[in-house]
């Protein structure tokens, strides 16, 4: 549908995949894969279903591994339970018409003993990322972590590329790299965290390696056209010392760079959600997006706070090709269709982001019948 006062409602090539729109649903942890096994549930594929008018749907964060693992009732994609109640997922959005890719993540040195019998979490450096861990007994302060071997290192690049064939036969349509703030990838990246003397530690090329390598390694089981990588450079809050350092700028800039080889499906960025002044990234404060747009050839999304209005207006300003929304789909499984009825967004409940159950889930009624 050619609508040329929303360019959000364009249809949009991606690749060989045709997306009906270019409102694209951002990955959202819901803690509903609440069994023993980690494994997706019917519930979780009718809440995916409602929400298939989006052009493309991002699943929420899903570990790669075991070893991944640092938040309650988050589902795996690791054992041939969950990749069979992935495929309920994959199958009832493609009923529905709507496409989704995976997105896979490891939390690192942010998680809890509680997920390991005890044992620490492991991390770039044995250095405390000072965050919180859901646990099953509610969020605990993160502690000091062992520090991931060399080859802990390979086989979590092998984690990676297992789970991402993993999704391919669950049905999935692409993969997406969670390197949001807070998880492994960033702390590999992060001055704070990774202090390491090794080939993945020092230098912004030693410290950005395991980016590629995980990517080098997913591109041997998928077309790189189907993988994208998402990343958040400004995150200050809720991310303990993982925050941009004064190396934030050129590691991007490094990472983007090595980026434009790769014929990636798109490069997703989340922008800030708090004023940058005064930090070590605060050049990106004006104009966010065209930095990206500037160091980076590819397809961009673009994500954080965004509104129909300046959804659109984005679009317009040629600054990014897709933009994703993560909080809105909460409560407007029919973001879409408001978004073309110009009709009122409804207001997510909170408490129940991870809760369980359907309530605040499944049950946020479409308002376009
Ligand atoms: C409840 C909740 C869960 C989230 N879970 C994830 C996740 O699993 N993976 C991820 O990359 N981002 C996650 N995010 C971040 C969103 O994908 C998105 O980047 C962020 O909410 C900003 O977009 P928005 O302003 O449109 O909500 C989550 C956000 C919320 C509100």
């Amino acid at each position: 549908m050619k609508d040329t006062k929303q360019p959000l409602l364009e249809e949009y090539q991606l690749g060989d995949l045709t997306l009906k729109n270019r409102v694209v649903m951002a990955s959202l942890t819901r803690g509903r894969a609440t069994n023993a096994g980690l494994v997706p549930t019917p519930l979780m594929a009718r809440y995916y279903a409602q929400r298939a008018s989006a052009g493309l749907i991002l699943s929420e964060g899903t570990w790669v591994s075991p070893k991944a693992i640092g938040f309650i009732n988050v589902p795996g994609i690791y054992t041939e339970e969950q990749v069979a109640g992935w495929k309920l997922v994959t199958q009832a959005v493609h009923d529905k018409g709507g496409l989704i890719f995976s997105q896979l993540g490891h939390i690192g040195a942010a998680s809890h003993p509680d997920f390991f019998d005890g044992e620490l979490p492991a991390g770039p450096s044995a250095i405390n990322p000072q965050t919180h861990s859901f646990t099953p007994v509610g969020f605990k302060e993160t502690l000091t972590p062992r520090e991931l071997s060399l080859a802990e290192i390979k086989q979590t690049i092998q984690d990676y590329k297992q789970a991402a064939k993993n999704a391919r036969e669950a049905g999935f349509d692409g993969i997406e790299i969670h390197a949001q703030a807070g998880m492994l990838i960033p702390q590999f990246l992060s001055l704070a965290t990774n202090q390491r003397t090794d080939a993945y530690g020092g230098s912004i090329e030693n410290r950005a390696r395991i980016v590629f390598e995980i990517l080098d390694a997913i591109i041997e089981v998928w077309d790189s056209t189907r993988v994208a990588i998402k990343f958040t450079p400004v995150a200050l809050s809720h991310v303990g010392i993982v925050v941009p350092d004064e190396e934030t700028i050129p590691m991007f800039q490094y990472i983007l760079k090595k980026l434009n080889d790769y014929q990636l499906a798109f490069l997703h960025i989340v922008g800030p959600a708090e004023d940058l002044t005064g930090t070590p990234v605060a050049v990106l404060q004006d104009n966010y997006f065209s930095h990206f747009r500037r160091h980076y050839s590819g397809r961009l999304m673009a994500n954080m706070g965004f509104t129909q209005e300046s959804g659109n207006a984005i679009l317009k300003e040629g600054l990014a090709d897709l933009v994703s929304f993560g909080a809105p789909f909460i409560a407007n499984p029919d973001l879409v269709e408001r978004f073309q009825h110009h009709l009122p967004l409804a207001e997510s409940d909170r408490d129940t982001y991870y809760s369980g159950g359907e309530k605040g889930y499944t049950d946020y009624p479409a308002s376009v019948k």
